[in-house]
């Protein structure tokens, strides 16, 4: 196969992430950027030698391409997803898939009927350390769960506001409820309050900084998830326990723990680049196991997050069942 014809929508801060990695694989070439903000796709264009676009059907319309790389924020996705497809163009869509189940479930359908490759940004279940986490897991059985994702306020414009982005459990701490589901199964019933307690004088916020997520998996093991932007700093990790071992990943570094003994292992990779490394080999050889994120399970993590800010309004565990089969909106 010649090299893959790369385009991009969103030309932002995880584009760019993106696009550094693209433009260091030799199978593969970046032809057009897309951004709404003409002077965001002129300069991510002029930069990696590509044709800038401001408007995607345009794009879509004129440039013969292979593969999107979707980094819109999660209210814009519009039907970019659908659009793409039916071109038979492949497709890495950065999380979370959208604000609304069930437009994102017909989406999810659409691409499975499609037949094209796609790729969730689930970036984290590309680490060496998780896939070691994963394996050592592998015949164990999961007694509790505790993961955080505590980090600083991000000052993109949409981010603050909860129709935009669907609040941080939506947005960023979805990799740890992720993670979960990763390594840990099927997550059955959430429960989750939030509050709105040090970041009440930024203009125009609607979401709440701190949150803290119940959860009961498939196998009956229970876990939470804390989720903050009050900090200065990022951390983020998950903790696997059970009979005499427990596993904790905290960033990209793992330690298996039992009675006798610890075993630590640093990541030696960079996600990122592993997870564009493993869409673009997915493309050429047609191996689809490469990818480790797909639409459909990306959809069960946005499933999981929109099920948990439904909980915070009615102030009742929320089954996952009952929630992906009556209740479509991020509230
Ligand atoms: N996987 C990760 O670790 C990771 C990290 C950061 C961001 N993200 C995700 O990537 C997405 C984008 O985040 P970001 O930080 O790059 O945001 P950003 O605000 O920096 O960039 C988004 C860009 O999309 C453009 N845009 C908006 N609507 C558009 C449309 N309809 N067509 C074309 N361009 C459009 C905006 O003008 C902006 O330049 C979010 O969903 C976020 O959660 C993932």
């Amino acid at each position: 196969m010649n090299k893959v014809r790369v385009g991009f929508v969103g030309a932002g801060g995880i584009a760019k992430n993106h696009l550094h990695n693209i433009s260091k694989n030799d199978r593969a070439e970046v032809i057009a950027i897309c951004d709404v903000k003409a002077e965001a796709a002129i300069h991510s264009g002029k930069e990696f030698s590509a044709i800038p676009y401001t408007n995607v059907d345009e794009m879509l319309e004129k440039e013969k391409l292979d593969a999107l790389f979707i980094c819109v924020p999660p209210f814009a996705h519009g039907d970019i997803e659908e659009k793409a497809a039916r071109k038979g163009i492949h497709l890495m869509v950065e999380k979370p898939l959208g604000l609304e189940l069930k437009t994102v479930s017909r989406k999810s359908e659409f691409i499975k009927q499609s037949g094209v490759i796609c790729s969730v940004g689930y970036c984290f279940r590309y680490l060496d350390t998780v896939a070691k986490a994963k394996e050592y897991l592998r015949d164990k059985s999961i007694a509790m769960v505790r993961g955080h994702y505590l980090s600083a306020f991000v000052s993109t414009p949409w981010y603050r506001e909860w129709d935009k982005s669907g609040g941080q459990l939506v947005e960023q701490s979805t990799h740890i409820v992720d993670l979960v589901r990763f390594l840990a199964g099927e997550i059955d019933e959430v429960y989750a309050n939030m509050s709105l307690q040090v970041h009440k004088d930024i203009p125009n916020i609607t979401i709440p900084d701190v949150t803290s997520v119940n959860f009961v998996l498939h196998s009956g093991a229970v876990g939470h998830i804390d989720s903050t932007f009050t900090q200065f700093d990022h951390r983020t990790g998950i903790e696997l326990m059970g009979n005499d071992f427990r596993v904790v990943i905290d960033g990209t570094s793992l330690s298996i723990v039992e009675k006798d003994y610890t075993i630590s292992y640093n990541s030696k990779i960079n996600c990122y680049e592993e997870q564009d490394r493993a869409f673009i080999e997915a493309i050429v050889t047609g191996n689809r196991k490469l990818i480790l994120s797909s639409f459909e399970d990306g959809l069960k993590t946005l499933a999981v997050t929109l099920a948990a800010n439904h909980s915070k309004d009615t102030g009742l565990p929320m089954q996952l069942s009952s929630f992906s089969n009556s209740k479509f909106s991020i509230s």
